[in-house]
């Protein structure tokens, strides 16, 4: 079986540019009490202590009793009114089915947007990588890391055959390659190696198929490259993973595909290395960490715990990565642990957002995996 790339129609129908999730529109709000109700509760405390203060003056030393404010005591009130104040962000719902961290498997349709950020890959490549036809379409900022980390192989390793050979694909191409194969090797095996139309990462602009293809057009797996080792270091280091791992079969309902690489961004391609689980298992595992619990937090010296959402922000430098559950209102609404740098939120095309938020500078690496994090893992992925 090759790898279900060779048979592609020569064009691909016209794309309309989108914005993706990736970038999702968000509002950051300090919530809980804002100024405007504290001043007016401050004021109420004010009248109040003011009121107090008279009457029992009043009792104590009659009418002719000295002035005082009530400001020292409404003071007082207010560290306790901060304290309870909480960072939201606030993300359109739709966007559940938008990121880079959406699920697109057998049961989780790609949800088709209206408008894209496909760019052209052949127009925009550089001498450190090859394409295998000049109508493939990338999402923008994958095609940007792309180039980047090639450009790093070549320097680096003189390795500039690393070759795509597919990236995004519309509906109808799926359909094509999946009727291509189904008569040629059978349903059975045909869904083995290509998505259904509608369910391929391939649709999300987010996925692309690395071969080799040396200069006199012969056409090698990557796994034969000298630099092999380096290119997945690459890969993983950059934000993509190995989608369709070996062993993994039964959860992904997808043969091994050594060749099927998906950007997911950074930190969760480290994480999904260290921890062996696959991409279902990762969005399976982040729905242990909420805003209501724990977060999964990756420390700068690379170690993975949980810790509770409120003690985020005093763990030291690192990451936090939790899920929210979508909303039922156009807006859903997102707490964000204080002290946190800018979020970035996905919707994992699950009914939820992952959020992952800096500390600091951002890990680099995963050295460990705690005993927490390792007992959860173990819950759902018992067979690693
Ligand atoms: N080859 C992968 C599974 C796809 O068709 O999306
Ligand atoms: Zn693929």
């Amino acid at each position: 079986m090759n790898n279900g790339q060779n048979r592609r129609p020569e064009a691909a129908p016209a794309r309309s540019k989108r914005k993706r999730g990736r970038s999702l529109k968000y509002v950051r709000r300090r919530d809980g009490l804002n100024a405007g109700y504290i001043i007016f509760a401050a004021v109420i405390v004010l009248i109040l202590a003011v009121s107090l203060f008279f009457i029992f003056r009043g009792k104590a030393a009659g009418p002719s009793a000295p002035e005082q404010t009530g400001s020292e005591t409404a003071e007082q009130t207010l560290p306790e009114t901060e304290a309870r104040r909480e960072t939201f962000i606030e993300v359109p719902t739709a966007d559940v089915a938008a990121g880079d961290l959406i699920l697109v498997n057998y049961d989780h349709a790609y949800v088709f947007p209206e408008k894209d950020d496909l760019v052209n890959v052949y127009e925009n490549k550089t001498d450190d990588f090859k394409v295998a036809y000049s109508y493939y379409m990338m999402d923008r900022h994958v095609l940007d890391v792309l180039i980047s980390l090639t450009r790093e192989l070549s320097e680096t390793t003189g390795e500039d055959d690393l070759t795509v050979n597919s990236a995004y694909r519309s509906l109808e191409e799926q359909r094509q390659i999946y009727d291509e194969y189904t008569e040629t090797w059978g349903e059975e095996t045909a869904k083995l190696y290509v998505a259904d139309p509608g369910y391929s990462e391939h649709h999300t602009g987010l996925a692309a198929d690395l071969t080799l293809v040396r200069d006199d057009g012969t056409a090698l797996p990557i796994l034969q490259s000298a630099a092999y080792d380096e290119i997945i270091r690459l890969l993983r280091d950059n934000g993509f993973i190995l989608r369709y791992p070996e062993g993994k079969k039964e959860v992904t309902r997808i043969e091994t595909e050594p060749w099927h690489f998906r950007y997911v961004g950074l930190p969760h391609s480290l994480i999904i290395e260290k921890t062996g689980l696959c991409f279902e298992e990762y969005i399976a595992f982040l729905k242990n960490f909420t805003p209501d619990g724990n977060v999964l937090f990756l420390s700068t010296g690379g170690r993975l715990s949980s810790v509770p959402f409120e003690e985020a922000g005093s763990s030291g430098g690192g990451c936090a990565i939790y899920r929210a559950a979508a909303g039922t209102g156009d807006v859903t609404k997102i707490p964000v642990p204080d002290g946190a740098d800018e979020p970035s939120v996905s919707g994992d095309n699950d009914g939820g957002f992952i959020v992952t938020v800096n500390f600091g500078a951002s890990p680099a690496r995963v050295t460990g995996v705690g005993d927490d994090v390792s007992a959860i893992i173990k819950t759902i992925a018992p067979s690693d």
